[in-house]
């Protein structure tokens, strides 16, 4: 399969995607977004440190990827390294994206607003390189520096908060999409904006109000 097939949506949607991931649907998209939903329903404030992100953690871990579940929201726009598709917005307390990254691309180093992110890989593979906070900005910059680096492979979910630090996500592949499964709550990314880094420097650009495709109802 080559890159420039790949790229287009319905080329996806066509191919007979890993049949090993087609296994029984015992939980699926609709009944962890459920989930969510009922459990931050519960949270009063929107402050991140009223939710318990081991649970909503072990919530994307039931969840085991299907295609069939998540292909509706799939849009890879021609131009962009990756492709935000909006799956559930709750209520100012959540949101739900579909993310579709092309091959060979990755998101800039970033950070996550004062909330929490849980990623799962549905299809392809991401890796999460870790930065550590920049402490010093301007004349006195300095390049970045990596905590860690990990491949995910599909169905596998990673965390990180901006208390563990900066991160950077790609697709590795030079052939094949990725998929990935983003919670972020609260939805500070969206509703209000976040920083991207430069890697050189450290130096900080606020982006306001993070975007995603909003599927046609
Ligand atoms: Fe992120």
């Amino acid at each position: 399969m080559s890159t420039s097939t790949i790229e287009q949506p319905h080329q996806l949607s066509q191919e007979p995607i890993n049949p090993h991931m087609r296994s029984q649907p015992d939980y699926s998209l609709n009944e962890l977004v459920r989930d969510i939903k009922l459990y931050l329903g519960d949270c009063s404030g929107m402050d991140a440190s009223d939710i318990n992100a081991d649970y909503l953690i072990s919530l994307m871990q039931k969840y085991k990827s299907d295609p069939n579940d998540w292909l509706r929201y799939f849009n890879n726009l021609p131009g962009k390294n990756y492709t935000r598709n909006a799956i559930e917005n709750v209520n100012h307390k959540a949101n739900i994206l579909l993310l579709v990254w092309k091959p060979g691309k990755g998101s800039p180093i970033h950070d996550h607003a004062n909330a929490h992110c849980v990623m799962k890989v549905l299809f392809g593979n991401l890796t999460e390189t870790l930065y550590e906070l920049p402490t010093q900005q301007g004349d006195a910059a300095s390049p970045m520096v990596v905590k860690s680096e990990k491949t995910y492979n599909v169905n596998e979910v990673t965390y990180i908060s901006d208390e563990i630090g900066l991160h950077r996500v790609s697709n590795p592949s030079q052939d094949q999409l990725a998929v990935s499964l983003h919670l972020y709550t609260p939805p500070n990314a969206a509703d209000i904006g976040y920083n991207i880094y430069q890697e050189a420097t450290g130096k900080a650009s606020f982006i306001p109000q993070a975007q995603a495709v909003v599927p046609e109802s």
